[in-house]
């Protein structure tokens, strides 16, 4: 295929030039109705370009088949056999896949530290998690992917399970050994699902992590708007080998997605395929490098350091994405959260994580000089700052073992059981109706049908003092949680 074409993008050239009008949504008809407030904010482009995928882009049988031919170059780009645009982010395609893997019953082996998307996917379809859990780091108080050899032993417990889903790169960049846990399913004839949300640029560039098709996983899921150029909710999913019926994941995320997917973000993912094809090694050849550099200037000041061999040290964190620069903070007494507050209202700089006691800056190709010199200013001057600041509130971090919560009820039933709210302090013991998430990562600390623990109670009642936000459950302020009636 012809990689320097962008299919969508030239349709959308076209569609301008043609002076095209639609009978049809959207209503702002190219803009033309939006108040004059709007588009001086978003942009007559953003606007103009904003027109109906078929019977509009394409016409109503969208016979010219534009969003097909750019899902296929994506998929020939990457080394896929198949891609699928998505308008609705990963937490859409997670489900998707979820979903077609398990067919809406029985078990999943599914690791402890997946993303919020995947517990909503648990609870439309009814499956059975069978949690793997992740490598948990006593000291660093932070989730390593599971070991190949934590796979395998899941697989002995629970031989009958649909598939496996594991995350990687995990939100702190931390890669797990995909070809060995690909193996270790193919060799029970079962798949692998890759929530590789973060990583959507692994495919070009060879001193990034192995990419999650290279490694074998049999679907692999990405937001395009994380690590790449698309717009927010830009998600690709690809899938290959014969252990997943095509068909079926087509129509399984059919049943999710919207009639109206949104021909920018389509567009903009196309784009950035033929960018990527054409440039990505420059361009993340140049990201890598500052990266590289930036690690070493940040890690070099005085009460913060750069945490990089720490995160390898374990025998599951197989790889590490560098662009993701995560940065502890406890030489300063402050916390993430703080420091995440600080630099927004000081420096007007928004970071990518911010924990109890870690903050971490998530570098892209767009990144360069003049941003890097800008964080690294902002850098010297929370240093600067921080002995004036309130010492970091202590948070209550549970050891790993109370992270393991006992799943007593399927999340499904849990979520739709009659329910009650109940002051935090009396839901030890009971069963969770209801979510509960930390607010980046959006690893969730409670899923609906696990037993409340008091250490997790407490681990959230003290993180939400020292700034956690938790964004799911019914009081985010969590004065009562949600439990299943007795
Ligand atoms: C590991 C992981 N999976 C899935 C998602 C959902 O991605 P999206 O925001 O594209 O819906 C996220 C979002 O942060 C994530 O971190």
């Amino acid at each position: 295929m012809d990689q320097n074409q962008a299919p969508l993008v030239n349709a959308l050239a076209e569609y301008h030039r043609l002076e095209r009008y639609g009978f049809t949504p959207p209503g702002h008809r190219q803009g033309r109705g939006a108040d004059p407030r709007v588009l001086e904010v978003l942009g007559a482009q953003t606007f103009r370009s904003d027109v109906l995928a078929s019977a509009g882009l394409d016409d109503r049988s969208s016979s010219h088949g534009y969003l097909k031919e750019a899902e296929q170059l994506m998929a020939e780009a990457v080394g896929a056999e198949q891609a699928f645009f998505s308008t609705c982010g990963s937490s859409l395609s997670v489900k998707a896949a979820v979903l077609a893997v398990a067919a809406g019953k029985g078990d999943l082996l599914i690791s402890r530290d997946a993303h919020k998307s995947i517990v909503a996917g648990l609870v439309f379809s009814g499956i059975q998690p069978r949690w793997i859990q992740p490598r948990w780091d006593p000291e660093l108080h932070l989730a390593h992917p599971p070991a190949p050899s934590d796979v395998e032993k899941m697989w002995e417990r629970h031989p009958d399970a649909a598939g496996c889903l594991i995350v990687s790169p995990t939100p702190y960049g931390t890669c797990a050994d995909i070809a060995a846990i690909a193996k270790i399913c193919h060799a029970r004839g079962k798949p692998l699902i890759v929530d590789e949300a973060w990583g959507a640029h692994l495919p070009f560039h060879d001193e990034l992590p192995t990419w999650a098709m290279d490694a074998g996983a049999d679907i692999c899921v990405v937001s395009v708007h994380k690590m790449g150029a698309g717009f927010e909710q830009g998600s690709v999913y690809h899938l290959q080998g014969d252990l997943v019926d095509q068909a079926h994941l087509a129509a399984c995320a059919d049943l999710l997605m919207t009639t109206s997917p949104n021909a920018i973000l389509y567009s903009a993912i196309d784009g950035w395929r033929r960018q990527m094809v054409q440039h990505g090694r420059e361009l993340l050849g140049n990201a890598l490098d500052l990266a590289r550099r930036l690690r070493a200037e940040i890690d070099a000041l005085p009460g913060i350091h750069v945490l990089e061999d720490e995160l390898l040290a374990v025998e599951s964190s197989h790889d590490l994405d560098r662009l993701q620069v995560l940065m502890d903070l406890s030489g300063l007494g402050i916390s993430g959260y703080q420091a995440a507050d600080w630099m927004r209202e000081n420096a007007r700089i928004d970071m990518g994580l911010g924990d109890h006691r870690r903050l971490m800056a998530t570098l892209s190709m767009a990144d360069d000089d003049a941003s890097a010199s800008r964080l690294m200013d902002a850098l010297r001057a929370l240093i600067d700052a921080a002995p004036a600041m309130a010492p970091a509130a202590p948070v209550m971090l549970p050891a790993p073992k109370d992270l393991e919560l006992e799943t007593v009820v399927l999340p499904r039933d849990a979520f739709f059981g009659a329910t009650e709210d109940v002051p935090a302090r009396e839901a030890v013991g009971r069963i969770s109706a209801e979510q509960i998430t930390p607010y980046p990562p959006g690893i969730p600390a409670i899923v609906p049908g696990e037993r409340i623990n008091s250490a997790v109670v407490d681990y959230l009642e003290s993180g939400l003092k020292a700034g956690m936000v938790l964004p799911d459950p019914a009081d985010p302020k969590l004065h009562t949680i949600r439990v299943l009636r007795q």
